[in-house]
């Protein structure tokens, strides 16, 4: 029977599809040391430098009181503790929610969210290019989902006048800003299509929760409708350089998830070390950065993204192989996103920046490959 795996995975080095891990000898804010090389990732997700960073995490030990890396325990049953409660508590007082659950990771959050909104007789409608942990949410959902193509309202709305009338509950869902595109969503128009269309939307500011509005809570802040989406889903394993995620909104939804939401009833709670130490960044760190997240986002924009996410689009997969080789020769790290995580024929480089790339060193980067 190894042979059936053996030959698959063949097949995928044939495509050039194959995965591993590679082995990292250390990294930091800005680098990772790779091969005996020091390189400026471009493939990070610490957009603000709070993971990997030694002073950061000194700091945090010193200043919080001893916190266990255990909690054993879903948080149903015993693994809970007041710690988990604050944060939510003050993500409820950042949003102007009255709701807020932490889940394990953004993963969890996505898969338990889309799973457990639509019953049987309910239905999604799934932007095309959302992300995994949507489209496996909704592969576990009883209710039917439909994927309009990518950012294309028209087609959305097309397909809610066909579809609403024959669906019980409905849930709209996409992210912000897209992982892979770095482009953002039209939320506005999102919004008026889940009023005029009785929808809840459900909307995943993974990658612009630390990053966009004054108190970096996310496209919604910026375009001042945060209270127009009935739950926001932010995740703390990127920007807040931490682990886990969390969805806000109306106590009757968060309520809901608390019961029916899988992922967070049947998974042992993170430690609580690492939500205290999500506490801490958001209060004493995030605060101070919004020079800094503006000029990042600025630099996104002059390389033509909508974001701090820039896609640098190579079309096969062998060629965006050999490209990122160009750049690893050159002192950058970054990987080839190849199908299925993007479609066939748009094998990419996603460039991500953080507050501590330049735009030159960006600039270089792009003319190596292009
Ligand atoms: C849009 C989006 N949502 C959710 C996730 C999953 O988040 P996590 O890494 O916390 O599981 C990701 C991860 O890359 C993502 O890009």
């Amino acid at each position: 029977m190894l042979e059936t795996y053996q030959n698959i995975l063949e097949n995928l080095k044939e495509q050039t599809h194959f995965r591993d891990i590679k082995d990292f000898a250390a990294k930091d804010e800005k680098y990772i040391y790779y091969n005996g090389k020091k390189l400026i990732n471009l493939s990070s997700n610490n957009y603000l430098g709070f993971a990997d960073n030694k002073e950061i995490t000194e700091e945090f030990l010193r200043h919080c009181d001893v916190y266990s890396f255990g909690s054993a325990s879903a948080r149903l049953l015993t693994g809970t503790l007041p710690v988990y409660n604050e944060l939510e508590f003050l993500l409820c007082d950042m949003f102007k929610k009255n709701g807020a659950l932490l889940f394990n990771s953004g993963y969890h959050a996505n898969v338990g969210i889309n799973s457990s909104l639509a019953e049987r007789g309910d239905v999604i409608f799934s932007d095309k290019l959302n992300h995994a942990s949507i489209i496996d949410g909704m592969r576990l959902s009883e209710g039917k989902f439909f994927r309009y193509p990518h950012n294309n309202m028209d087609a959305l709305e097309k397909l809610l006048i066909r579809e609403r009338k024959n669906f019980k509950n409905a849930v709209i869902v996409s992210e912000s800003v897209f992982s892979m595109d770095g482009d953002v969503a039209d939320i506005e128009k999102l919004v008026e299509l889940k009023e005029k269309y009785n929808c809840i939307l459900v909307l995943d500011e993974a990658h612009a929760f630390g990053v966009f509005g004054k108190k970096a809570l996310g496209v919604t802040e910026t375009l001042d409708i945060t209270d127009k989406v009935d739950l926001i889903v932010g995740t703390f394993g990127k920007a807040i350089g931490s682990v886990g995620a969390f969805a806000v909104g109306n106590e009757i939804l968060i309520d809901y998830l608390t019961n029916k939401a899988r992922s967070f009833i049947f998974s042992t709670s993170l430690p609580p070390i690492n939500i205290a130490f999500t506490k801490w960044i958001i209060e004493n760190k995030l605060p101070t950065t919004f020079e800094k997240r503006q000029k990042m986002l600025s630099i996104g924009k002059q390389a033509g993204s909508d974001s701090h996410i820039v896609p640098v689009i190579i079309g096969g997969n062998k060629e965006a192989v050999d490209s990122c080789e160009i750049l690893f020769q050159n002192g950058y790290f970054t990987l080839p996103i190849r199908p299925p995580t993007v479609p066939e024929g748009t094998s990419r480089l996603r460039l991500s920046l953080t507050t501590e790339i330049t735009e030159k060193e960006l600039n270089n980067a792009i003319s190596l490959v292009k």
